[in-house]
């Protein structure tokens, strides 16, 4: 694994599964010792939570798991594609967004669905958005996101041999 790997995880809002995804993330990298290795980052392609913590709800699912998710919303922007080695997007939807703004060709190959690193959930194709679900929907959030981060894990470990 290179010296440092950013990773920047985007959905919509920045305020749910984004800010969960960093979380996740982070929590996985700091247990395996990678802190110094791997930094998450997360942000939206719509800016208007900007500043904001995540929403209640899923801070609140988050933290019966064991993650404290502290990040404040922020709009993803073109200076991302040169700080950030990946980006991980939740839904078609971000993708295609995400796909717009990329500058190059080369900033373009950094862009990944998220749940492509799913490994039990093997028909996932995105995160669903749980703004307008009940509690349940953010467990599933946090469970597809928990397999897609140890998938994705062990996709940077295999990278770096
Ligand atoms: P997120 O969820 O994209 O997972 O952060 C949403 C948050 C806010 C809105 C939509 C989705 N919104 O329309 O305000």
């Amino acid at each position: 694994m290179k010296t440092t790997t950013r990773l920047l995880f985007v959905c919509l809002g920045n305020i749910c599964r984004s800010p969960a995804a960093e979380g996740v993330m982070r929590h996985l990298v700091e247990n395996e010792g990678l802190g110094d290795r791997i930094e998450c980052d997360s942000a939206g392609t719509y800016g208007g939570h900007a500043g904001e913590l995540p929403d209640s709800r899923m801070r609140r699912a988050a933290a019966a798991r064991g993650y404290d998710l502290t990040h404040r919303s922020r709009q993803i922007r073109a200076g991302d594609f040169d700080r950030f080695d990946m980006i991980l997007t939740m839904d078609d939807s971000n993708y295609e967004r995400v796909h717009r703004l990329a500058p190059s060709i080369e900033a373009a190959a950094k862009i990944h669905r998220m749940t492509s690193f799913c490994r039990s959930h093997p028909g996932a194709d995105h995160v669903p958005d749980p703004y307008y679900e009940g509690a349940a929907g953010f467990e599933h959030v946090l469970d597809l996101l928990e397999d897609a981060c140890g998938g994705l894990l062990e996709s940077l470990r295999a990278a770096a041999g």
